[in-house]
């Protein structure tokens, strides 16, 4: 360990995955009960037993004892719109009219001056405030809107992945570019900040139904040039989009064929909602490597349908999770796996506690091909952490009294808990200052 860098250690209850539970069950995760967690100059030097690594720690060491709550990789959110933060609890439409009614209207403000300051800001406080410490971003299609929410990722140092949006049809003139715009402005935003520190860049065609032909061929195009940035949309989310998709696209036959004919299906690929997919989609998806993203609670809160993980995982397609704020309810992804749950028991399927926090963890890390920098404790990952006290919340502290074991520790933690279960959050080895709450603006 070199002196020069700065050292700050964790001591607490360590668990992380190197592998999905679903495949190596209980080899997938590490438990340490008395840990501690390295970090040098921002990165994971080492993840073990605390009596073994105190010893080889420097004097000037800054030992942080957490003991006795859990200490995590940061969570990871992998679809969520930053101007729709004051769109959620918008009440009862289902996704076209929602869009209509509600969320262009917002959206139409990041024109604002000042405006998409405000909601960057806001956003970053309320996810790190959860212990989300990388999202994949939606912002609108006003440039300044990206350039907002990448400006303050970069003042704190997070690692956030963002886009403008790509709308040229069907939404209100204020928010419309062109095919020829559209590229033009991703383009300006993906050379400005792709790969600027630990900015990554989505290309953002919003979904089939608001791009003609000409800007997802454009979409393609930029895809094809930077193939390091991520492309995310949406698809096959409520039964009267999929229509309108279908025929405003044609010829491809499928909701999914539209964005594999635009180039626009590859591994990193990002699908949010996937609920109603037909047998030549899934395995579109399949032969692509493209990531269905599963959005509960804004499945659940648009009355969108239910999304099918095991159907996915039979065909080999990954999967991320997702707040999907502002049609989402909950910018927590512990609330997210709880609801997540529940879609999957309708259909007769479960979730174990492990599976849900490395879906969050190591799981959305792989679905983002962005493990070899986040979700775990290796040694050399960015040492973005959270920090939760499973008892925090009476509630739960009452219920914990009759657990037995670590999994049903972990249970209640997915199904009862959110953001009051945070103790702390660190970016870069970092701690994060929370922020406070004194109501009305
Ligand atoms: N489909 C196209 N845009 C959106 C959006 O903003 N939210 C959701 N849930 N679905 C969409
Ligand atoms: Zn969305």
């Amino acid at each position: 360990m070199s002196e020069a860098k700065p050292i700050r250690a964790l001591r607490g209850r360590l668990l992380w995955f190197v592998a999905d539970p679903e495949e190596a069950g209980e080899n997938a995760h590490r438990y340490v009960e008395d840990g501690l967690v390295v970090i040098e100059g921002g990165f994971i030097h080492a993840a073990g037993e605390a009596k073994d690594l105190l010893t080889s720690l420097p004097a000037t060491a800054d030992i942080v004892d957490h003991r006795p709550h859990l200490i995590m990789p940061g969570f990871i959110d992998a679809h969520l719109h930053m101007p729709q933060t004051q769109v959620i609890a918008s009440y009862g439409a289902q996704l076209m009219d929602w869009l209509n009614r509600y969320t262009f209207v917002e959206e139409q403000k990041q024109a604002q001056q000042g405006h998409p300051e405000k909601l960057a800001h806001f956003l970053l406080d309320e996810l790190l405030a959860s212990g989300t410490t990388t999202a994949v971003i939606y912002c609108s299609v006003h440039p300044q809107s990206a350039e907002a929410l990448f400006r303050e990722s970069e003042r704190r140092n997070t690692r956030m992945i963002a886009g403008k949006v790509m709308m040229d049809r069907n939404a209100p003139d204020a928010l419309t570019d062109t095919a020829a715009s559209g590229y033009a402005d991703s383009k300006a935003l993906i050379e400005r900040w792709h790969g600027n520190g630990r900015q990554l860049y989505a290309i953002s065609p919003r979904f089939a139904v608001t791009s003609t032909p000409e800007q997802l061929a454009a979409a393609g195009c930029l895809a094809a040039e930077h193939p390091g940035c991520h492309v995310q949309t949406h698809i096959n989310e409520n039964r009267a989009e999929i229509a309108l998709a279908n025929k405003l696209h044609p010829e491809p036959g499928d909701y999914a064929g539209i964005y594999q004919h635009h180039g626009l299906l590859g591994s990193r690929s990002l699908l949010g909602h996937c609920i109603h997919m037909t047998d030549r989609e899934w395995r579109r998806f399949a032969e692509t490597g493209a990531v269905a993203v599963f959005c509960p609670t804004s499945n659940l809160f648009l009355g969108s349908g239910l999304f099918d993980w095991a159907r996915a995982r039979a065909e080999g397609v990954p999967v991320a999770v997702a707040t999907d704020i502002g049609g989402g309810t909950s910018y927590s992804m512990l609330r997210t796996m709880s609801e997540a749950y529940k879609v999957l028991q309708l259909q007769g399927q479960s979730l174990s506690a492990f599976a849900a926090l490395h879906a969050i963890t190591l799981g959305n890390a792989r679905a983002l091909k962005l493990d070899h920098l986040i979700g775990s404790f290796e040694a050399g990952r960015e040492a973005d952490i959270v920090v939760l006290d499973p008892g925090a919340q009476r509630a739960m502290a009452h219920r914990l009294e009759t657990a037995r074991d670590l999994p049903e520790e972990l249970f209640v933690l997915v199904t009862l808990g959110d953001e009051r279960n945070v103790v702390a959050t660190y970016v870069m080895g970092e701690p994060v200052v929370k922020p406070s709450f004194s109501g009305g603006a």
